[in-house]
């Protein structure tokens, strides 16, 4: 058992510890792999098939083992380390320490929004992002989108997300209205409606705004708050479950399309009841 901290707690050589053992994953080759895995389940209910990551009741679960196994990765680097968690209704602004040369670093520069400052600028040589067909070899931040200033979700848009009891609704996608799920998720509610989740990728903006988005490590520590969120819901509702509950309907277009509970999803062939639950591996302090 070990504890995933407030990004904000970490000292000096626990933000250095993070950071090396990110860009030994990254050396290794495997960094890549887990950017391309998150590139391939980024099914949305545009496509056709079925959708365990986004756009879905199972954008939790997919997310906490996606998570995971990122951490095994570091933590197989250096044991001491864990994917802090990102409280983005505090640290909500673009001079937060979390911005900072010794952390994640800052910005993209005018122009090609290239980070400059930081482990992940390009131009420290570690790096490179895997080209897509178009993509730039360098990380992209645009935080705050100055043209069109974007706000990170408040508390009170936080609170609002744990109050719903129900977990998710019919039709089970983007557009469902109400529950918990897409109130975090936030594909029907814009606008600061809750605790939107695309929100806080879009105020980063760049490298976050897309399917590749953990090409930022900033995609770890935002979706560890996501993930402590999950647990607040639990902990609020504590007769509430997972749905749906069992497979769907044979006339429901969603069928197959989406996890029900004891469904095993991919890639690990891990279902979402098997993932309720951390407790025993990690807590958040
Ligand atoms: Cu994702
Ligand atoms: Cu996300």
């Amino acid at each position: 058992m070990y504890s995933r901290k407030n990004q904000r707690d970490l000292t000096r050589t626990e933000k250095k510890r993070l950071v090396d053992a990110i860009l030994e994953v990254k050396r290794s080759g495997r960094y890549d792999e887990f950017v391309d895995l998150h590139r391939r389940y980024y099914v949305t209910d545009a496509e056709t098939g079925p959708r365990p990551a986004h756009m879905t009741p199972s954008f939790f679960p997919w997310h906490r083992r996606y998570l995971l196994e990122f951490e095994q990765a570091l933590r197989a680097v250096d044991s001491r380390v864990s994917i802090p968690y990102w409280d983005w209704t505090r640290d909500n602004t673009t001079g937060a320490s979390l911005w900072a040369e010794d952390f994640l670093g800052g910005t993209g520069r005018p122009g090609d929004r290239q980070v400059m400052t930081g482990p992940f600028a390009y131009r420290q040589g570690n790096w490179r992002l895997r080209a897509g067909v178009t993509d730039d070899p360098f990380l992209r931040r645009n935080l705050g989108r100055p043209s069109a200033p974007l706000e990170l979700p408040s508390a009170a848009d936080v609170e609002r997300a744990l109050k719903d009891p129900v977990y998710d609704t019919a039709p089970w996608n983007s557009t469902s209205a109400t529950g918990f799920r897409n109130r975090v998720e936030g594909w029907a509610l814009r606008n600061r409606a809750t605790a939107n989740h695309n929100t806080v990728h879009n105020w980063i903006g760049g490298s976050m705004a897309g399917a590749a988005s953990p090409d930022d490590p900033a995609f770890w520590l935002h979706h560890a708050f996501i993930d402590l969120l999950w647990d607040r819901w639990q902990k609020a509702h504590p007769r509430s479950r997972y749905l749906p509950a069992r497979a769907l309907p044979a006339d429901d277009p969603q069928r197959g399309r989406v996890y029900p509970l004891d469904q095993p999803m991919p890639p690990w062939d891990v279902a979402p009841s098997q993932l309720m639950e951390h407790s025993g591996i990690y807590r958040y302090v």
